[in-house]
């Protein structure tokens, strides 16, 4: 009942300054944010890296203008190469959310969220790393995935995010289930409307694991985005039905969700990658995983009232 409010305050500028200014929220923020600055989060990513992998988000999104969006590609640049000369490059890649490097721009927005995409693809390559690009709301998703083509002819490791609760998803995981495909298959985090999503929780999950299916037949790599222990379970099982080794796919959760379960499937010997997202942008990210919890808000709501 409060995902869709919180969905629509995740894009209100009001709602933004609100909770912005609330004093608690910021020690609440830390829970799901590693750091504000890179040097904060780099010492985050040194010990996650002991017994697991990493995908850093240098949070932002719908960015206004071409300046920002090369601020953008230079804080992923300057990113890229402190995980090179650290010695965590091969062990921690980035994800990237197009709208932050311009994809919504009018005039040329995709010609620039491209051109600044493969800049950040090239610093990547350089310290031997890779690149996965984010999935925003269904608007974005043909356009995200077209850049995701035109980027792979230089870059065949870029990889991208599907998610489960849009009705086009099953068939777009077909198409990506090829040799030398990265598909982070997640349930979905924005308010969709019924005609392209499912709607209900049942439903999305049913997608979830259709798709996940497709993956695990398929010959690409699955990336398994989910802290939904039946997923987990699941992938366990398709996994081993498919005759996979556990190197040919990974499992992948938030900073700060399950992160115990994280630590047990390491210790198991499963890939697990935990996506660790930095920066002073945090509001739309943190709005998103209020709305998927209300237990997470309960905790919000009394930093609210002072207790
Ligand atoms: P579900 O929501 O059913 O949750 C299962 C269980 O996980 C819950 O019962 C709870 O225990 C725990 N849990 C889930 N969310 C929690 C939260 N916020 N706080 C505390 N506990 C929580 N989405 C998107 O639209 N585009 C994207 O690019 C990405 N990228 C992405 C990357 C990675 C690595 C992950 C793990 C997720 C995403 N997502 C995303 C978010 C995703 O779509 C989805 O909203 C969340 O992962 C929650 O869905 P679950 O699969 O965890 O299941």
């Amino acid at each position: 009942m409060l995902r869709t409010p919180l969905l629509i305050a995740a894009r209100s500028a009001a709602c933004r300054t609100f909770v912005e200014r609330t004093p608690l929220t910021r020690a609440m923020v830390t829970r799901f944010v590693a750091g504000t600055t890179q040097e904060e989060t780099l010492p985050v990513v040194g010990d996650l890296t002991t017994d697991r992998l990493v995908t850093l988000d240098y949070l932002g999104e719908d960015v206004a203008d071409a300046a920002q969006a090369q601020s953008t590609v230079t804080a992923y640049t300057r990113l890229l190469t402190a995980l090179g000369e650290q010695g965590l490059a091969p062990r921690a890649e980035v994800s990237v959310k197009l709208s932050a490097v311009g994809q919504f721009l009018p005039a040329d927005g995709q010609k620039i969220a491209l051109d600044n995409a493969r800049q950040i693809c090239a610093s990547a390559a350089a310290v031997g790393t890779t690149v996965t690009l984010d999935m925003e709301d269904h608007t974005t998703t043909d356009s995200t995935l077209a850049i995701l083509r035109e980027l792979r002819v230089d870059f065949p490791w870029v990889g991208a995010v599907l998610q489960a609760y849009l009705r086009r998803t099953e068939a777009d995981c077909r198409d990506l289930a090829h040799e030398g495909s990265r598909v982070r298959l997640c349930k979905g985090a924005y308010d969709e409307p019924e005609s392209v999503a499912y709607r209900d929780k049942a439903e999305v999950d049913r997608s979830y694991v259709r798709c996940l299916k497709v993956l695990m037949n398929g010959s690409g790599y699955p990336m398994v985005a989910s802290h939904d222990p039946r997923i987990v379970k699941i992938t366990g099982h398709l996994a081993s039905v498919a005759g996979r080794t556990p190197d040919s796919y990974e499992y992948q959760m938030l900073y700060g969700i399950r992160t115990e379960e994280q630590a047990a499937l390491a210790a198991e010997g499963k890939r697990m990658r935990v996506y660790v997202p930095y920066g002073e942008e945090w509001y739309g990210y943190y709005m998103r995983r209020l709305a998927e919890r209300p237990a997470n808000l309960a905790f919000f709501a009394r930093s609210l009232v002072g207790r």
